[in-house]
């Protein structure tokens, strides 16, 4: 019998169990550490998977992330014969895509203002720029990034969207490339980062990045706290290039007490929740790319090593 390895937190390893039971009780799960021979494993999923826990599994064929990144994987260490494949869940797109339109929205309508405002008992209208004027930027064009833009049309906004080749989207002016980053950023008055993090895309939104956006824009980031350089940010805050900025992830996490983040009220800052993985969808999207791997086909979410996302 083929084995599965579920390493993640008890309760929803017990959620995975019954769904394994119940959709594909040919296949042996295992919720680790009870994990039987090791021998007979040939599939894993887990958040985070050091050398030595993969080392354990010597017929191991496929590592699946339970998240849709991959950053927390050591790539290199990765034995040859062990496919990484990383979550391409609808329960993840529908998270990100609630917390984007959330988050693009309250930039759009100055919510960060109007709370401090709130806060220190001031009743202020500020003047409101109709969606037809705002200019969304996206940087990364992958599966949460296209969901995203295409739930934002709708409003209105003027979409804009950076990927590292090139793409055709239904009404998003498309950029791709190093060469296309400086035209996107130009373009973006709410800047919304959904990019894997990735030797090319750490720190990406740095001091440059934030000199070439419009005067006064507005940050979102749903990739990796890695992406943003964090001090670069407190300095575009306090010099007016950007006003204000919701994230959802930060380096490191969780930020320790007393960071700036916490208490800034220019920040909406949340703990690494934009998406989470539930076992009721995550678990059926592992099971379907078991049966493709039962069937000979190759794996929806396989990661490019050389590629790194
Ligand atoms: P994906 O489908 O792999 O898409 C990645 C996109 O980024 C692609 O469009 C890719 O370009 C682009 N990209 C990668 N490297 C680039 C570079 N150097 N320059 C320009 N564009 C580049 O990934 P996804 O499923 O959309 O997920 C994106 C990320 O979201 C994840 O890796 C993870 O970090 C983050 N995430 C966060 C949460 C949360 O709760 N906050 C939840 C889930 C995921 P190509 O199209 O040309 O390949
Ligand atoms: C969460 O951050 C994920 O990568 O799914």
């Amino acid at each position: 019998m083929d084995a599965f390895v579920y390493k993640g937190d008890a309760v929803r390893g017990e959620q995975w169990r019954a769904l394994f039971a119940e959709e594909a009780p040919d296949i042996d799960f295992r919720l680790w550490p009870e994990t039987g021979d090791p021998a007979e494993v040939r599939w894993l999923a887990s958040w985070q998977a050091p050398s030595e826990l993969i080392a354990e599994f010597p017929n191991l064929e496929a590592l699946f992330s339970l998240g849709a990144g991959v950053d927390q994987f050591n790539l290199v260490q990765l034995p040859e014969q062990v496919s990484l494949v990383r979550l391409v869940d609808p329960g993840i797109i529908a998270g990100i895509v609630e917390y984007a339109i959330f988050a693009v929205l309250a930039l759009h309508r100055d919510i960060p203002r109007y709370l401090q405002d709130q806060r220190e008992g001031v009743w202020r209208e500020r003047k409101l720029t109709p969606a037809a004027e705002r200019r969304v930027g996206v940087l990364g064009l992958g599966e949460l990034g296209r969901a995203v833009l295409e739930a934002l049309g709708p409003f209105g906004f003027k979409l804009h969207g950076w990927s590292r080749s090139a793409k055709t989207l239904d009404g998003v002016e498309c950029f791709c490339g190093e060469g296309g980053l400086d035209a996107l950023l130009a373009r973006a008055d709410i800047l919304v980062c959904l990019l894997p993090l990735t030797p090319d895309t750490r720190g990406i939104i740095n001091r440059e990045a934030f000199a070439k956006l419009p005067a006064g824009a507005r940050l979102v980031n749903l990739g990796r706290g890695g992406h943003v350089v964090q001090d670069d940010l407190l300095a575009a805050l306090d010099e007016g290039r950007v006003s204000a900025a919701v994230l959802d992830v930060a380096s490191p996490e969780p930020l320790p007490p007393g960071h700036p983040f916490y208490s800034d009220p220019r920040i909406i800052l949340t703990p690494h929740i934009a998406a989470m993985t539930h076992p009721q969808s995550a678990a059926r999207v592992v099971i379907a790319n078991l049966r493709r791997a039962q069937a000979g086909l190759p794996f929806e979410g396989l990661v490019p090593l050389d590629r790194g996302y």
